[in-house]
């Protein structure tokens, strides 16, 4: 990973960057002189530790570079002989610190064939810290499995600030939101040929190991069918590899506030006996990025030691089809006891969620429950590929996880737990049905979890997230493949509890 440093000066003799904003009528210069031509163009953003000559020119190639100074845009300039040998000019936009992540991604792959480049931020830089190095270490980011082709070259980027020490905090914030995003990334992109529960629980163990606060517990299936996780021996019953069950706990002392994140964790779901036609398995390896997300979130929580409890569940099961497989038709008795009747094996995400919602409401007692989960490929009808569908019954929850989730740079929509689908739900022969052919897919799988939060009804969220799991090409800090998405936002939000 790229390794990012706070300087206070000199550049190094390579590359600097230079911001450069749009011009226009909010332009600062324009309040001196509403009339001036020089407000209509754009214009080099005032850095707060004095560059020298170098500002200079880079003004006066400015207009020649055709640069609008929108986020992302990037020139190089080359100065024979000079030091720095070379100049960039990098469009930052209106400055926000969304505006700073989509050029921090824009440059970190432009210049991937330097090696070190010094970037000189305004003063007042947090937001711009902030946005530019969560852009350099996502938009960086590289899955390949074998090596082959030219690695990015770029090793360290060095940040001009007046205060190095005064940011310090805000960089640790954003490389443990990046790292952990890159994490989820990472283990949503692996194949499933490698990627079974038994090796993503392996994994978390992995990242929690030499972290004595954080307590991870993971149940075989033994254990779970002990414990009446009837959903999850369902799900998981037609593979090779049985399912787990992991639970992580980050338990900071003094914590006032407890929160139970669920994320949907099935490694490769063929739709069980009732398959998928090839076109829609054949992505079906990200169908545990909910889990991902949750586990990142909570090892990213560890990281910056927020005050707040988290505990995360990951049930993990691979839907396959075999003799040991569960049918269409089956009737399933989740734990706690609520029976369900399940007429398509391909709704297997809301089985798992229930045992998983239904173990925290009854054992762990939350203050607040939170799940994700790549739940349907509704959510992508409805809302297209970038938006989370979230549900709630609470209007201030919802409120503050949609804040959070804009500020970090996700996107997700509040949907309605409408009423008039309910009864949809009904079952001749259990006490649910799981998968009813009418109502809105989006909407009925989140009423059918809705059912298993037993006290935490009113203080749960859901979040389909299956449309931003994933991205077709690379964009802004998206790389093509899996996003990490729900890290970012879920670290935000933890970040404003107490
Ligand atoms: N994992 C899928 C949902 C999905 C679809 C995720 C496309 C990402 C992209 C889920 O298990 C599923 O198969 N859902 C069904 C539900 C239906 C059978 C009620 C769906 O959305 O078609
Ligand atoms: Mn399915
Ligand atoms: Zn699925």
């Amino acid at each position: 990973m790229l390794v990012i440093r706070l300087v206070s000066g000199p550049a190094g003799p390579d590359a600097l960057v230079l911001p450069v904003r749009p011009g226009g009528p909010d332009s600062p210069d324009s309040l001196i002189s509403p009339d001036s031509m020089a407000s209509l163009e754009p214009g080099l953003v005032p850095t707060a530790v004095s560059i020298g000559d170098v500002r200079a020119e880079a003004a006066a190639v400015l207009p020649a570079t055709r640069l609008t100074g929108a986020a992302g845009e990037v020139r190089e300039h080359l100065r024979p002989g000079g030091s720095p040998a070379r100049l960039w000019l990098l469009g930052v936009g209106d400055g926000e610190e969304r505006d700073w992540r989509t050029a921090g991604a824009a440059l970190a792959r432009a210049a991937k064939d330097e090696t070190q480049i010094t970037i000189a931020l305004p003063g007042e830089a947090t937001a711009a810290l902030r946005g530019l190095a969560e852009g350099l270490l996502l938009g960086s980011y590289r899955f390949r499995l074998t090596e082959a082709g030219k690695r990015p070259a770029l090793a360290e980027v060095a940040v001009l600030v007046d205060d190095p020490d005064a940011l310090a905090g805000t960089l640790d914030a954003a490389r443990a939101t990046a790292e952990t995003t890159r994490l989820a990334r990472d283990l949503t992109n692996m194949p499933s040929s490698t990627k079974n529960p038994e090796w993503f629980a392996a994994q978390v163990a992995e990242a929690a190991s030499g972290r004595p606060d954080l307590h991870l517990r993971v149940r075989g299936p033994e254990e779970l069918a002990a414990e009446g996780f009837g959903g999850l021996l369902a799900v998981g019953g037609g593979s090779a590899t049985g399912p787990r069950l992991v639970e992580l706990d980050w338990r900071p002392e003094g914590a006032r506030t407890h929160v139970v994140l669920v994320g949907k964790g099935i490694t490769f779901d063929t739709g069980g006996i009732s398959i998928k036609p090839v076109p829609a398995m054949k992505l079906m390896r990200k169908d545990m990025a909910g889990a991902a997300a949750v586990i990142a979130a909570t090892l990213g929580a560890a990281e910056l030691r927020l005050p707040v409890r988290v505990t995360t569940l990951a049930p993990l099961a691979e839907n396959m089809v075999s003799g040991s497989a569960f049918r269409p038709g089956d009737v399933i008795r989740h734990y706690g006891g609520l029976t369900s009747e399940s007429t398509n094996s391909d709704a297997e995400g809301r089985l798992v969620l229930a045992d998983a919602l239904a173990y925290a409401a009854r054992e762990l007692r939350p203050d607040l429950l939170i799940d994700l989960a790549t739940l349907t490929g509704a959510n992508a009808v409805a809302l297209g590929k970038r938006h989370a569908a979230l549900y709630s019954e609470n209007d201030t929850l919802a409120a503050g996880l949609l804040d959070a989730i804009t500020a970090a740079g996700e996107r997700a929509w509040r949907m309605p737990l409408a009423d008039d689908y309910v009864e949809y739900l009904a079952s001749e022969i259990a006490d649910l049905h799981s998968s009813p052919a009418q109502g809105a897919g989006s909407v009925v799988a989140a009423l059918f979890l809705r059912e298993f939060t037993g006290d935490l009804r009113d203080r749960w969220a859901h979040l389909d997230m299956s449309a931003p799991s994933w991205s077709d090409d690379t964009h802004g800090e998206l790389v093509k493949g899996a996003t990490g998405w729900g890290v970012r936002g879920l670290l935000r939000w933890l970040g404003t509890l107490d």
